[in-house]
C-alpha cells in the first residue's frame, strides 16, 4: 500500500509545469476564481504540510493554528508581512519569499510611475480622447525633465538598487536612506545622513522597505511636510508604509505636487476612498511584479522553496530563522 503523500495546497492558479516539483505530494489547488476566503483558507490549509499563496494573501495565527501539519508557508512574492514570522517559528513554519526575480519588474514599474508623473502621460492621453488636442497649442503644464532631479530612495535592498541603475540611466541624481542606518551608497550614488535631509532633497521620493513595525506610517504628516511642495511621491512596495489620510491631506493642500502608487493602505480600496478624488494621484492596482516572464520566474520559485523545505534540502529563500 502506497503511503500517504503530504499535502499542499496552492491557493494560486500555477499550471501543471510550474507544479513539477511537486509530484511526490498531494496537491490541492485552488480553482475558484476571486481572492480566498478566511473560512475556505482554514479549511483547505487544515490538512497540508505546505502552503503556496499570494504574498499578499493574510495568514493570521488562527490559520496556522488550524494548520497542525504545515511546515511551510511559501509566498509568492518578495513580502512577508502577511504572517507573523516569530510565531510561525515558534510553531516551527518556515516562511519562504522569491526574492530577486521579481525586483526588475518592480523598478521597471516604478521608471514607468517616474516618467508618467514628470511628463504627465496619463493626463495627456486623456487630453487625446476628450478632443482637447489644439495644434500648435500646449494646454497642459509642462512636464519636468528627470537629468539633474533627485530622487530618493527609502531603502537599500534589490529593489531600490535597480530602480537607481535606471534613475541614473535617465541622468538623475541618486540618494538612498536605509533605515536601518547602514547606508553604503553604490558608485554615483549617494547616503543621505538623516530621514529629514533624504526627504528634503526629495524631487521624487520612492519607497522600496519591507512593511514592519518601523516602517509602518513612516511617511506621514510631518515626512510629507519636509518635502519640497513640486516633489512627487511613488509608493511600489507597501501601502500601510505611509499614512494614506496624511498623503490626502498633503496632496489637497498641495504640500506636495503628486503621488503615483501601485499598493494602498487598503487594497482594494473601499467606495469612497478620498485618494481617488484627486487629480494629482495615480493609483496601480499592485502591478509592481506582474510580467509573464516574472510571474513564471515568481512561481517557479515559491514552488521550488516548498519543495525544498519540505524535504528537508537546504533553502536560501527562509526569511524567519
Ligand atoms: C510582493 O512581491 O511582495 C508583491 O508585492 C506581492 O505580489
Amino acid at each position: 500500500m502506497t503511503p500517504d503523500r503530504p499535502r499542499v495546497f496552492i491557493s494560486l492558479p500555477l499550471s501543471d509545469d510550474q507544479l513539477a516539483p511537486l509530484a511526490d505530494y498531494e496537491v490541492i489547488r485552488r480553482t475558484a476564481a476571486g481572492p480566498i476566503q478566511h473560512k475556505e483558507l482554514m479549511e483547505m490549509i487544515a490538512g497540508a504540510a505546505g502552503h503556496l499563496g499570494s504574498a499578499v494573501l493574510a495568514i493570521p495565527n488562527e490559520v496556522i493554528d488550524a494548520a497542525p501539519r504545515l511546515r511551510v508557508i511559501s509566498n509568492f512574492g518578495v513580502g512577508f508581512d502577511n504572517v507573523d514570522l516569530s510565531y510561525a517559528r515558534q510553531r516551527g513554519i518556515d516562511v519562504c519569499n522569491t526574492p530577486g526575480v521579481l525586483s526588475d519588474a518592480v523598478a521597471a514599474l516604478t521608471l514607468g510611475l517616474i516618467l508618467q508623473r514628470a511628463r504627465g502621460i496619463g493626463e495627456a492621453q486623456a487630453m487625446v480622447r476628450q478632443g482637447r488636442w489644439v495644434k500648435g497649442a500646449h494646454p497642459l503644464p509642462l512636464g519636468s525633465d528627470l537629468k539633474e532631479k533627485t530622487l530618493t530612495i527609502l531603502g537599500m535592498g534589490r529593489i531600490g538598487l535597480e530602480v537607481a541603475r535606471r534613475a541614473q540611466a535617465f541622468g538623475m541624481r541618486v540618494l538612498f536612506y536605509d533605515l536601518r542606518g547602514d547606508c553604503e551608497a553604490p558608485p554615483g550614488a549617494d547616503c543621505a545622513p538623516t530621514l529629514d535631509d533624504a526627504l528634503r532633497e526629495a524631487d521624487f521620493l520612492s519607497l522600496h522597505t519591507n512593511l514592519t513595525p518601523d516602517s509602518y506610517h513612516l511617511i506621514g504628516a510631518p515626512q510629507l511636510a519636509a518635502m519640497k511642495p513640486t516633489a512627487y511621491l511613488l509608493n511600489t512596495a507597501r501601502g500601510p508604509i505611509v499614512d494614506q489620510q496624511a498623503l490626502y491631506e498633503a496632496l489637497k493642500e498641495g504640500l506636495i505636487a503628486g503621488a503615483a502608487l501601485d499598493v494602498l493602505e487598503v487594497e482594494p480600496p473601499p467606495a469612497g476612498e478620498p485618494l481617488l478624488t484627486l487629480p494629482n494621484v495615480i493609483i496601480s492596482p499592485h502591478i509592481g511584479s506582474a510580467t509573464v516572464e516574472t510571474r513564471d520566474a515568481m512561481a517557479r520559485l515559491a514552488v521550488q522553496n516548498l519543495a525544498d523545505v519540505l524535504a528537508g534540502r537546504p533553502c536560501s529563500n527562509i526569511v524567519n530563522r
